[in-house]
């Protein structure tokens, strides 16, 4: 089993992130059949969408805080930038070569960037999933733990796999997703919508209590003032019983005296603590992490440079297979 994935620096992760993704990666960090495991922070897929350039090397920075902060350990699982190992631009340049426009300007995730900002209707924008399969291919991986919303991408890279390994001899293994079945966290304001960064749709990992608690409260809910789950007829308070019980472990499981006869203002009190316990120990570690920046940097580098030796070996089969060496 060796596993790449990455998530954008686009601000401090939230429950959404930690539940749908990290929480995956901490999990599998300790199977028995793990032989590679790379996490990146993609900040050349972070510039493919508006950015603030003052603010994002510190945002690549608390996106590095939270993983460690969250759990993955570093003795097992390679960290890095996604900037700082080069052969990510240069294998996606190749594929670039073999890829055709027509499996790139038609995926959704393609529209719906464009229709959000219509001027930024860059090259890099429509390349993102090369860049992806650049990410996933160079270190020969085959399982890419990532949301629903990312399966078209996999296929992108799987169509390039077979490709170059058409054109010029095997080199690629198929990749499989490995996906949390219908794990997504909504947001407090909106059930409809996936949890996000803005405003109080979502709780940041960094929260603090009163900030949770203010959130909590916000929280829509749904008409009628009993408390059950059923994500169809209640899916503002299902929402909510999701993330306690994600939270609160299975241990506690259908333990649903905790809402049963309970008021909407009631369970949203114990939800909201029972957040503020979860992330004590993260913000606790993430505070102690972030004492230190020169070490993390110091990690990060020694990380980079098993990445790129991993990386650029990769990189050289394909430029012999090329006849580009
Ligand atoms: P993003 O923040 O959109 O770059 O997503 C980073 C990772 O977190 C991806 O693997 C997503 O699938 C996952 N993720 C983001 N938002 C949610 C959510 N609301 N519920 C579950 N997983 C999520
Ligand atoms: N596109 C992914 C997302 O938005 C992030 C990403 C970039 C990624 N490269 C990757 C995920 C490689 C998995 C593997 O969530």
């Amino acid at each position: 089993m060796r596993i790449f994935s990455g998530i954008r620096p686009s601000g401090k992760l939230h429950l959404g992130n930690y539940l749908g993704a990290i929480k995956n990666w901490i999990e599998l960090q300790n199977h028995p059949d793990l032989e590679q495991a790379v996490y990146a922070v993609v900040d050349y897929h972070g510039i493919t969408t508006p950015f603030d350039p003052k603010i994002y090397h510190q945002q690549v920075m608390d996106t590095v805080l939270d993983y460690l902060a969250a759990g993955l350990d570093p003795k097992k699982v390679i960290l890095m930038r996604q900037s700082h190992v080069s052969a990510h631009t240069e294998l996606a340049w190749i594929f670039n070569t073999i890829t055709s426009v027509s499996w790139l300007d038609r995926l959704p995730t393609y529209r719906e960037q464009l229709e959000k900002n219509p001027k930024y209707n860059h090259v890099g924008l429509l390349d993102y999933p090369v860049l992806m399969a650049s990410d996933i291919l160079l270190y020969k991986s085959n399982l890419v733990p990532v949301g629903e919303d990312q399966l078209p991408h996999i296929d992108v890279t799987n169509e390039i796999a077979k490709k170059f390994n058409h054109l010029f001899g095997e080199t690629f293994p198929a990749i499989k997703p490995h996906l949390e079945e219908g794990l997504r966290i909504m947001s407090l304001q909106d059930p409809a919508k996936k949890m996000s960064k803005t405003g109080d749709e979502g709780i940041a990992l960094s929260d603090d209590p009163d900030t949770v608690r203010a959130k909590i409260k916000k929280a829509v809910t749904d008409s009628g003032k009993e408390i059950y789950y059923h994500p169809e007829n209640k899916p503002a308070i299902s929402n909510l019983i999701m993330i306690y019980h994600l939270l609160y472990g299975k241990s506690h499981g259908e333990d649903k005296d905790i809402y049963n006869g309970k008021s909407y203002a009631e369970f949203k009190n114990i939800l909201a603590e029972v957040i503020i316990d979860f992330l004590k120990p993260f913000q606790q570690k993430r505070n102690e992490l972030s004492k230190d920046m020169d070490k993390i940097e110091d990690l990060l580098r020694d990380h980079e440079e098993k990445a790129s030796a991993i990386a650029n070996k990769t990189l050289k089969e394909v430029k012999q297979k090329m006849g580009l060496i």
